[in-house]
């Protein structure tokens, strides 16, 4: 199995070479691709390092696989290329994952959609991922009416770029700016673009994927999405209205059964999902479990995961050992 990381120089890029060093994930070879000023970079894998080489190098070699993570506009110019030289391309930006021949998807929710014909798999953003991670198994089992979520997303959701502009104003030093006030000490309203609407990309993403992937274009939702001083690692409050009536232990039953989902629930000794210890992990955490007396059938959830593992990295070399496992990697 020959793959190729595009963006292999991004924190999504690395991260990725890193899971499937981890997940000693069966290749032959790997290639690591960025933009022309990173070309020669070396990147660490396993004892060895690779090379960064260009997208037209790395299409000469007809790899199997391609995990992309270099934004919209690459993705947009070099996975049809890589797709139509025979490679699978699992596509981590927002360019395809609207486009209704694309899958939009999540092993454990819906990895069943996935045919050989498939050539680009589009991988949700990283706030879509761990709320269905908490609630995909709610809707199964309840179904969701509506839905309210709350994000705290941490700074490396921006990039290389996110992380730069925290680190530098802590450290007091000038630099590029990843957003448009200051980030430490301080909380942003405010993910992703502005829209016509009020609203976010960030947020219009968390409403139009998940009706996507939970294949329900009647869930109602509303999201807010927020930009905090955390260098690693998404919050979200999650509130739910739920069409049939639940009980605390059918909820608890559901939620342990998930896989890739650990509830960490215990306030009375102050345990609750949090960054800071999700921080390097494949799982995504839920807790802060409680009634929403406010609503019919109401629940409230708090959901923490590295966004730049299950939320990136770990969701798309998952969604390629499932085409591996399941014999589904085009011929
Ligand atoms: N960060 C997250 O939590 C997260 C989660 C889910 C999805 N994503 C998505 O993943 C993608 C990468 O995000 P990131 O956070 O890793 O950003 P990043 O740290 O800024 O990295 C961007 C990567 O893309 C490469 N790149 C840029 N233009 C390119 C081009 N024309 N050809 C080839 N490579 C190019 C960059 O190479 P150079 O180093 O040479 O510039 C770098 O390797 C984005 O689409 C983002 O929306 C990010």
């Amino acid at each position: 199995m020959k793959v190729v990381v595009v963006g292999a120089t991004g924190v999504v890029g690395r991260k990725m070479i890193q899971v499937l060093e981890e997940h000693n994930f069966p290749l032959t070879r790997i290639y690591a691709v960025a933009s022309e000023k990173s070309v020669g970079t070396k990147i660490p894998f396993k004892q060895s390092e690779i090379e960064v080489i260009t997208p037209e190098e790395a299409l000469l070699a007809k790899p199997d696989v391609a995990l992309f993570s270099a934004g919209a506009t690459a993705s947009k110019r070099w996975a049809p290329k890589f797709a139509g030289a025979g490679t699978t391309v699992i596509d981590n930006s927002s360019a395809w994952r609207m486009e209704p021949q694309v899958p939009l998807v999540i092993p454990e929710i819906n990895g069943n959609i996935l045919k050989t014909s498939h050539r680009i798999i589009a991988n949700p953003n990283c706030s879509t991922i761990q709320m269905l991670m908490a609630i995909a198994p709610l809707h199964q089992k309840f179904g969701i009416k509506r839905i309210v979520v709350s994000t705290y997303q941490s700074v490396s959701g921006s990039g290389k770029k996110g992380i730069e502009q925290l680190m530098n104003e802590r450290n007091h030093k000038k630099g590029p700016k990843a957003y448009p006030h200051s980030i430490d000490l301080n909380v942003l309203p405010h993910a992703g673009d502005f829209t016509e609407n009020g609203y976010t990309t960030e947020e219009e993403k968390l409403v139009n994927e998940t009706r996507k992937i939970l294949n329900d274009k009647d869930i109602l939702i509303s999201a807010t999405a927020a930009r905090v001083p955390v260098t690693g690692g998404h919050s979200e409050s999650i509130n739910l209205e739920l069409k049939k009536p639940w009980a605390m232990e059918e909820v608890i039953f559901m939620l342990n059964q998930m896989p890739g989902l650990v509830v960490q629930d215990d306030p009375k000794n102050n345990v609750y999902p949090m960054p800071i210890t999700a921080q390097e992990k494949d799982d995504v955490f839920v807790g802060r479990i409680r009634r929403d007396s406010s609503v019919k059938n109401g629940i409230n959830l708090w959901v923490v995961a590295d966004n730049l593992r299950k939320g990136a990295a770990t969701n798309a070399v998952q969604i390629a050992e499932y085409l591996i496992n399941q014999k589904l990697l085009g011929q």
